[in-house]
């Protein structure tokens, strides 16, 4: 009987424990699933990363200059007379290498199909700086007049750079021939080492809008080159988006007032007055800034 007694007893426990074996083995299938779940859904993060890098080295080509220096790529060097130097102010004649003969020949070398089969407005090309500064121009127009990548100035036989521009304008510098003193739609980057060729949409995704681009393409012409939004763009003059837009601590009457009277505002101010600018047009560039504040700001 006590035996009896016992397995009755046995028996009762297990079958109360029941409930809770059926949690437990609930919370084990749970955990399972779950695991299962996070690991594939890892995995398709780890795809998308590959995704995202192979389309990135599909869509970014970078360019070492430096290499031109070393002079066995059978690149010839010009005597060039640059009339009006953007930089230094004056005449100055350079020995270089003609701009659109390096870009083909770097072009030629790899599997560059989508910057030579591109519409050459929709192609972004950034010169890269030692001291950082980049600056950057679509391909039509880096390549609407002859530029050159100067490597020594013709001031002195035995020396490749003299005076101050030893320290500035090495290893490379772009300079273009016949462009008046106050044309400043093409730059003129020293001290350049690197090229980086996008396609223009992707370059500026961030901060490009989404329906009016009237408004973008004006401050691309105007402002983005000394400005830049969330770090794209020139550095001469201070950043207006990131991490606080302009808007949110200038007011639009002032902007226009500065702009057109930089020296008004501040004696000493570097910006050059932009006075050829429309008032409408300057205003669909402040509808631009204001649609870029209220877009997500990614400052990669
Ligand atoms: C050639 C370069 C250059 C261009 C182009 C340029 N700026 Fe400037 N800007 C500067 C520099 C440099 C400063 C720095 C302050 C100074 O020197 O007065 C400045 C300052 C400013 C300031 C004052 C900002 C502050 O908080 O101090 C405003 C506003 C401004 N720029 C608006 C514009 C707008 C709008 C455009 C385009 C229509 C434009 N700038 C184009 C170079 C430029």
């Amino acid at each position: 009987m006590r035996l009896q007694e016992f397995q009755r007893l046995y028996y009762l426990r297990i079958f109360n424990c029941l409930p809770l074996c059926y949690f437990i083995y609930f919370f084990l299938f749970l955990a399972l699933v779950f695991g299962a779940c996070t690991e594939e859904s890892k995995m398709g993060e780890q795809m998308k990363e590959v995704a995202k890098e192979t389309l990135a080295q599909q869509e970014i080509a970078h360019f070492d200059l430096e290499f031109l220096l070393g002079n066995e790529h059978g690149f010839v060097a010009e005597e060039i007379m640059v009339k009006y130097d953007h930089t230094l102010k004056h005449e100055q004649n350079y020995k270089a290498y003609r701009f659109s003969q390096v870009l083909d020949t770097l072009l030629a070398q790899g599997d560059y199909d989508w910057i030579r089969s591109a519409d050459p407005a929709k192609i972004l090309i950034t010169y890269k700086c030692v001291d950082g500064y980049n600056a950057s121009m679509t391909m039509d127009k880096a390549l609407s007049q002859e530029s050159y990548l100067a490597f020594t100035d013709l001031t002195s036989e035995s020396e490749a750079w003299t005076g101050k521009m030893a320290s500035k304008m090495p290893p490379l510098y772009l300079v273009w021939e016949e462009v008046p003193y106050d044309d400043h739609s093409l730059i003129w980057p020293y001290g350049l080492s690197k090229l980086t060729i996008t396609p223009y949409e992707a370059a500026y995704a961030s901060i490009m809008p989404k329906e009016n681009l009237a408004g973008f393409k004006l401050y691309e012409t105007h402002c983005l080159k000394c400005h830049s939004l969330s770090k794209i763009g020139g550095v001469m003059g201070p950043e207006f988006n990131y991490p606080r837009n302009i808007l949110t601590y200038w007011k639009e009457d002032d902007i226009w007032a500065f702009i057109n009277d930089p020296k008004s505002f501040r004696y000493s101010s570097k910006m050059p007055p932009i006075t050829y600018l429309q008032r409408s047009e300057f205003d669909e560039i402040v509808k631009y800034l204001r649609e870029l504040d209220s877009m997500p700001r990614d400052p990669s």
